[in-house]
């Protein structure tokens, strides 16, 4: 391998698709390419996430300012990493991680080590002069992600009455990416129309989905269902749904009012652990339901065993809260055979090389893997690459609208006619 070393990091603060403050890193090599990377942020995070170091000071930014991170960026992260050879990417990720010293990152920050840990990647795929997919995967990088698009919103990422956050169609029957963007964008217009039709409102929550109030969250996929026919496709032929429930935040809603199981909040219902199950279980039941994200909390091991026996061989169960990323959450996931997916984010763990890992572990292991964006995102669109480089198989990246989250679907468009040209 050349012998190209880092040169020079510099962290900034710049703004996320909320308007948050969040870090942006760029490497500089000695051969002068540059790689530049920004932090995403998440609304309904896990708490085994690894810390997203802020600054506190309400009198900035209402305390979300990231300017501590960035100065470790910029002084302590710059300093030990500065002369390393750029292609070897595990072990600067070790030297972050080490420098830092503790389980979940709190010194440091994730966001100043991922920003790091991605920018590093980038810079080392530019002085090869490949693209960043190929950097990650080589020649084996050639699978297109079957996207999961993010069309009705609710739960913390919507100010509407829905407490499921997420209501996604899955062009199942598309054949490249090209048509599934296509197909996606098509129902995702319809449904506008759909919402107008009845009176409803068109204005959109964080990643771009509509966010109605509906009459229930049944209503939401039976809404998606009648899209995906006007728009001259047929349910499980050509589309699926998927949801993320995102029921850790139910769970949290339920410990408020000191019980054991989950409360919708904001439609004050109450379920107990075995009421969800069977709540999800009814849902698969229904509707052409293929993936179910954080169906139960990110504690339930119990449940979640439970509802793994019982529809796990049926439909992909996605552990994001549950797993956060992380190699050893995951790890007692596989021994307990608990879920049998896992939501990617590389925040979530906070290097790229760790990120790598559970990947492999997950798909040693036979479970699917989704890479996705945050519910705060940047024009940043390593995830594009990255699911592409792995091969994942599935990405989650929002609806087909707003640019934080349309430039990953543009990405792999790009991605997808380079590997048709090779
Ligand atoms: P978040 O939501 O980025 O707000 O955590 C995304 C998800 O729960 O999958
Ligand atoms: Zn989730």
């Amino acid at each position: 391998m050349k012998n190209v070393v880092i040169k020079n990091i510099e962290g900034m603060q710049i703004l996320d698709s909320r308007g948050n403050p969040t870090v942006q890193v760029k490497v500089s090599l000695s051969d002068d390419s540059i790689g530049i990377a920004s932090v995403p942020s998440g609304a309904s995070t896990g708490s085994f996430e690894a810390v997203e170091l802020r600054d506190g000071d309400m009198q900035v930014y209402n305390g979300l300012s990231v300017q501590k991170a960035v100065d470790n960026v910029n002084k302590k992260i710059a300093k030990i990493l500065i002369g390393e050879n750029v292609f070897e990417q595990r072990n600067i990720d070790d030297k972050m991680i080490s420098l830092d010293g503790t389980d979940n990152k709190s010194k440091l920050g994730a966001n100043s080590i991922l920003g790091v840990s991605l920018a590093v990647a980038r810079a080392a795929a530019c002085s090869l002069n490949i693209p960043l997919y190929k950097y990650i995967g080589g020649i084996n990088a050639t699978m297109m992600p079957m996207p999961m698009m993010n069309v009705l919103n609710g739960g913390r990422h919507a100010n509407n009455n829905l407490n499921i956050q997420e209501f996604m169609i899955v062009p199942v029957g598309a054949k490249t990416i090209k048509e599934a963007i296509q197909m996606g964008v098509e129902v995702y217009k319809v449904l506008k129309e759909v919402l107008k039709n009845k009176n409803l409102v068109t204005s959109v929550g964080d990643e771009g989905g509509f966010a109605p109030d509906l009459e229930n969250d049944e209503q939401a996929i039976e809404l998606l269902l009648e899209a995906i026919k006007d728009a001259g496709y047929k349910e499980k032929r050509d589309f699926e749904i998927a949801l993320d429930m995102a029921s850790t935040e139910m769970r949290d809603a339920a410990k408020k009012i000191n019980k054991e199981g989950y409360y919708f909040w904001k439609t004050k219902e109450y379920r107990t652990k075995a009421e969800m199950i069977d709540y999800i279980i009814d849902l698969a039941n229904k509707y052409p339901i293929m993936s179910i994200e954080d169906g139960l909390a990110e504690e339930d091991w119990k449940a979640w065993k439970e509802l793994t026996k019982k529809i796990g061989n049926k439909i992909q169960l996605v552990g994001d809260d549950l797993f956060v990323t992380n190699i050893e959450r995951l790890k007692k996931g596989i021994d307990e055979e608990v879920a049998n997916a896992i939501l990617i984010k590389p925040n979530q763990i906070g290097t790229l090389t760790e990120t790598l890992d559970t990947i492999k572990l997950a798909k040693k292991n036979g479970y699917k893997t989704v890479i996705s964006h945050r519910s705060g995102e940047t024009e940043d669109t390593f995830i594009a690459d990255l699911a592409v480089g792995v091969n994942s198989g599935q990405i989650k990246t929002g609806a087909p609208a707003r640019t934080d989250r349309v430039c990953k679907y543009n990405r792999l468009l790009n991605i997808e006619s380079e590997i048709e040209y090779n």
